[in-house]
This record gives structure tokens, sequence and C-alpha cells, in this order.
């Protein structure tokens, strides 16, 4: 097997973790089991790039339950779970290539590794294997008959290749499926960033004036329950209409240069390049602490705060880096200004990954079905996707829910009845 990895002795731990994941992931589990009898997935090769944690490994079982052959590359070097990675080799017999802090040049290795071995199916976390299948190997581009995205940022590259006429493959938006955004991007970005937050700085949320860049869905997340920590929350937003969302949904809205003398903490969640810049750093407290929760390190412009620096003191504390700057102030860097959710904590939990991943694993099947028709363009998931998952996942909650009723079918068709 083709796999690179950190250490595989550290595979019974991550075996633990697997299994723990996969009991708060009931709807992905359901789904393996039929892959297991149907095989929807037999012998095609489908090479994954996501971020290694214990909830993706449940979505790797099921793939190859499906008759997948499969590989697995991270999506973020920082967010690879080394004892996954090491049992999803050693228990799982699943080709693996990824290692926590791996350098840009292994990160590229491995996506090149996952490009070359010619994956009819692909799926993505920021779109860098397709980027790479479409820049350096066009023989394996013409095979592919579909990729997933899973992310807000990646979906906005391929939209950007498509608009461009960049595009070779037809890539699926899953990312914007109903049962994924409104609950992996909201309550689990919400949960996972202030987890790693907290993770990284032990520090009390209530009472802190804390600074929302952006007001998407993650950010939204982040919002609340930063607010329900009874932090101060101050919102700050390009777009007229979620700025009006975030100061009707109570809180206070204004620019990031107003806000940067007032934040205790700043946390980006935009999808946007240089949102806090050397002007607003300059302007922030003694002891302000910035963090990402972005999909790339590029929100925060950390290449013009090495600049203002006179000292920088690596590892202060877990995932923390302190930047004195020449006046004598501090300020706190979390994670490199990468993914905080990820880097510092293990990302969005499992109840939560149970239905993204599902609507991967069910994205896939679909893919195949087409037979290679899809056209070459960015398509949304299929609504009876969305329906299923989101009916199993009641189901799995015990929640029931109301049937229309014959007459009121009938009413909502109708356009005849008024006042
Ligand atoms: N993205 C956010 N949280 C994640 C997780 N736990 N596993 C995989 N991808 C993620």
């Amino acid at each position: 097997m083709n796999y690179d990895i950190a250490d595989k002795s550290l595979a019974p731990g991550g075996k633990k973790r697997i299994l723990w994941a996969d009991k708060n992931m009931p709807v992905l589990q359901e789904i393996r089991a039929r892959f297991e009898k149907e095989k929807p997935l037999a012998g095609r090769v489908m090479s994954a790039c996501l971020h290694v944690t214990a909830e993706t490994a449940n979505l790797m079982r099921t793939l190859k339950a499906g008759g997948a052959e499969l590989m697995l590359i991270a999506s973020n070097p920082l967010s690879t779970q080394d004892d996954v990675a090491a049992s999803l080799v050693e228990d799982y017999g699943i080709a693996v290539q990824a290692i926590h802090g791996e350098d840009t040049e292994t990160y590229y290795k491995h996506v090149r590794a996952a490009s070359a071995r010619g994956p009819v199916i692909t799926m993505d976390d920021g779109a860098d294997l397709v980027s790479t299948i479409h820049k350096e190997f066009p023989d394996v581009a013409a095979n592919v008959l579909g990729s997933m995205e899973e992310t807000t940022t990646g979906v906005i590259r391929l939209r950007a290749m498509a608009r461009d006429g960049a595009l070779k493959f037809p890539v699926i938006a899953v990312n914007d499926a109903r049962t994924k955004h409104f609950f992996d991007n909201r309550y689990g970005t919400g949960q996972s960033t202030l987890d790693g937050i907290i993770r990284a700085t032990d520090m009390l949320i209530a009472g802190k004036k804390i600074v929302v860049a952006g007001y998407g869905w993650c950010a939204k997340g982040f919002s609340m329950r930063a607010k329900g920590h009874g932090a101060h929350v101050i919102v700050t937003e390009v777009d007229p209409v979620k700025a009006l969302e975030a100061a009707m949904d109570g809180f206070e809205v204004m620019t990031m240069a107003d806000a940067a003398p007032i934040g205790d903490l700043f946390c980006t969640l935009t999808g946007d390049i240089n949102v806090i810049r050397p002007e607003h750093f300059e302007k922030m407290k003694d002891g302000a602490i910035v963090c990402n929760s972005g999909h790339f390190d590029v929100e925060l412009d950390l290449p013009g705060l090495k600049k203002m620096a006179v000292e920088i003191n690596k590892d202060v504390r877990f995932c923390t880096d302190e930047f004195v700057l020449e006046s004598g102030k501090r300020i706190y860097v979390l994670a490199e200004g990468r993914l905080i959710n990820l880097a510092a904590a293990e990302g969005h939990p499992a109840d939560v990954m149970d239905m993204s991943f599902a609507v991967q694993a069910l994205t896939s099947e679909w893919v195949l079905k087409q037979d290679g028709k899809l056209d070459v363009k960015v398509h949304e998931v299929p609504d009876e996707i969305d329906d299923y998952v989101s009916r199993l996942k009641l189901k799995t909650m015990d929640i029931q829910i109301d049937e229309l009723t014959p007459e009121q079918v009938e009413y909502l068709n109708s356009w005849k009845i008024g006042t």
C-alpha cells in the first residue's frame, strides 16, 4: 500500500477515536451497511483530499465498504490526526499520505500522488486536489467523472474556474447542500472555533470583546456561540445585507479600523485575503489575540505583522506565538493563522460531520449513476440527497415531524384561493 504517515505505532489510539466518532455518525453507519451489500463504488479509483480526522476516517470506511479503491491525503498540514492516519493504514487498509505539520513540499508531494493514480472521483476540502489535477495532470482530468467540494472557499474557487472556462470536469458543490452548510458551517464551526480558541488560550470568554470578521454561516455560528458564553460580540462585514442581519441579530457592527482598538480577541471567517492588516495590528490593545477560522491561512496579514515585529516568541503556549511590536505592545497569533478549529482542536464534532459526510458518500454514488453524462460545470447536490439525509438524521434523533394532508398539498399547488 502506498502510504506516507508519521508513525504506524499510533494506530491503537487512532482506532479508539475513530470508533468513538462513529457512535455519533448514525446516518453514515446506515449508508455504510448498504454500501457493504450493494458495492456501488466497486473498483472505482477515488482520491480524497480532506482533513484527516476521526470523522473523515469513518467516511473513508464507508467509501471502502462501497468498493472504492481509495487514497486519502490531507487538505491542511495542521489538521492531520497522526493516530487516525495510522489506524486507517493499519486497521482499515486504506492508503493515507498525510503527516501532521508537513511542509508545503510534502503537502504537494501527497497531492500529486493522489492525482497521479488517476482517480475517476475526487473529493476536496478547499479544491487543492482539483486545481493540481487541472494544472499538472491533463490526462487524469480527462477521465474524472465528478469531484465533490466540501467547503465554501473551495466552491468559490471552482465557480471562478467555471467562469473562466478553465473547468475540465464536473464538480458538485457539497458545501451548498442544505444538510451541509446549515449545520456543519454554522453549528460545527461555531462550536469547534470556540473550542480551538479555548484550548489554545484557556481564556474566559465571558465579558471579552470578540471581533468576528464576516457574517456568513461559519461566522454566524461563531458569533452566536461566543455571545452564548457571555462575550460582547462585534461583527465586521463588507456585504450590506449580511451587516444588517448581524445588526438585527443583536451584534454591534463596525469597520475593522474601529474595532481594532476595542477587541480582546479577533477571529476571521471570511474566505478572503488580508482581512486584518498592519494598520489594524498597529491599533490593537497590548495582549490582543488574533486567529482565523477560514479555510486558508491568508485572512491575517502575517507577513505584514512579521515585518512590524521587533521580536517573535514561538509557542509561548500551545498553538500561540507572541509578536512584540516596536511600541512594546504584544499581539498573540493562534495556530499560525491556520484554521483554529482544526489546528488547536479536533474540528467539528462527529454528530455534524455525520450529515456532511453522508452527503459526500451519497453524492459519489450519484455521480457514478450519471455514467459520465454530467455537464462540465458546478452542480448542486440533488434535493433527494438532502431529503434522505435530513429524514434519517431526524430518525436517529428520535424526532418525528408532521406530514402535509392531501388538502394542504392541494392548497399549496393551487393559485385560485385568495383572501
Ligand atoms: N472540517 C471541519 N471539521 C472537520 C472534521 N471533524 N473532520 C473533517 N473535516 C472537518
